[in-house]
């Protein structure tokens, strides 16, 4: 932020048309051509080298969804590796992740229909290319969470999309991710029938989301966990069965949970009964333990802002404890 002035003249050719701009953009003139003197003058952070996209290879991933606002500076920064951004997007995350050693990542969402067009895939994936790019990112998470069948042309085209992401992205910025999050077991959820093993095979790894577990009950709806031990675990086996590599796969843990009005606790029950479901650091830590026996990838949540960062004493004590939850203990 050392020098905002010249962000200015970045953004404006950025944003197409100059015709109307043209007496307005006059001034500017001198600083256009003074900015390839000053390679890293635009770049928002302090230290121009954190505008370098990052290279290095954790072992252990932690992705982390950041939905907007400031409790980021609340994050245990000393376990992320990576930051979806899906609210706003944050320079000043960008800045403080990578000096870190975390990536910053891009939310990629396209509608199934359009990217059945080849030519509307390759221009999508420019288009997030130069977005990274501008915005000093280190790739892109993509979140289609929408139903597809076997044997369509949406099911070859989501595929294609994936695989023509990690090509581009790899070759256009350095040690950069790409991945893919897929529902949290293999049978095709809510109408979601991807090709996984091919899906996994083109990019970096695939975020499982391993919770909303209770979406396909189709009898009678009873109250139930979000994300149950045994069913979470059963579907990466699943997973794994079908060829993929368990390095390709982060565990996706829920950081919230779901708050039932009981119907018929008592005759006059009227919604003073409640059943509460979520996921707790014992709960957390035991499937944070399960990535590390079966050699996943990593871990994540959705999402990093639904912990209380108030600071009031006992938040600041249980938030505490929902982080550490997540380093496997073996
Ligand atoms: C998938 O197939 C089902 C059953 O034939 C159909 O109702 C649904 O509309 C299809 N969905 C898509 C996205 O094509
Ligand atoms: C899944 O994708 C891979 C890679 O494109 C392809 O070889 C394979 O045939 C696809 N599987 C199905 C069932 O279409
Ligand atoms: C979970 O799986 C274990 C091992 O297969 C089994 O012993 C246990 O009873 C299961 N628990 C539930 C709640 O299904």
């Amino acid at each position: 932020m050392s020098r905002p002035s010249l962000r200015l003249p970045r953004v404006l050719p950025q944003h197409g048309s100059s015709t109307p701009g043209i007496a307005p953009l006059l001034p500017l003139l001198p600083l256009l051509l003074l900015l390839p003197l000053q390679a890293g003058a635009t770049c928002p952070c302090q230290d121009p080298a954190l505008c370098q996209p990052l290279r290095n290879r954790p072992n252990f991933e932690v992705f982390v969804f950041d939905v907007g606002g400031k409790t980021w500076k609340s994050y245990d920064w000393s376990q992320i590796t990576t930051v979806a951004l899906f609210g706003k997007y944050d320079s000043e995350l960008m800045c403080y992740a990578h000096a870190k050693g975390a990536r910053v990542v891009l939310k990629g969402d396209v509608s199934l229909q359009d990217i059945i067009d080849p030519n509307f895939r390759t221009s999508w994936i420019a288009q997030q290319v130069d977005l990274a790019k501008t915005q000093y990112m280190d790739g892109i998470n993509i979140d289609i969470e929408q139903e597809v069948n076997c044997s369509t042309p949406e099911y070859d085209a989501l595929t294609a999309l994936v695989q023509e992401t990690a090509d581009a992205f790899h070759h256009e910025i350095e040690g950069s991710q790409v991945t893919f999050d897929v529902a949290w077991s293999p049978k095709c959820i809510d109408r979601r029938c991807y090709n996984y093993t091919g899906i996994a095979d083109a990019c970096d790894f695939l975020f499982v989301m391993s919770y909303d577990e209770q979406s396909q009950v189709w009898s009678e709806c009873v109250a139930a966990a979000n994300a149950p031990y045994n069913q979470t675990l059963t579907a990466y086996d699943d997973y794994i069965k079908m060829g993929i590599n368990p390095k390709k796969l982060v565990m996706g843990l829920p950081w919230y949970g779901y708050d039932y009005t009981c119907l018929t606790l008592s005759e006059d029950s009227a919604g003073h009964f409640h059943q509460v479901w979520y996921d707790n650091p014992k709960s957390i830590s035991l499937k944070a333990t399960y990535t590390q026996t079966q050699g996943l990838r990593g871990v994540g949540m959705w999402n990093a802002d639904c912990l209380d960062y108030s600071g009031d004493a006992t938040a600041k004590q249980q938030t505490e404890e929902m982080w550490k939850a997540l380093k496997p203990k073996l």
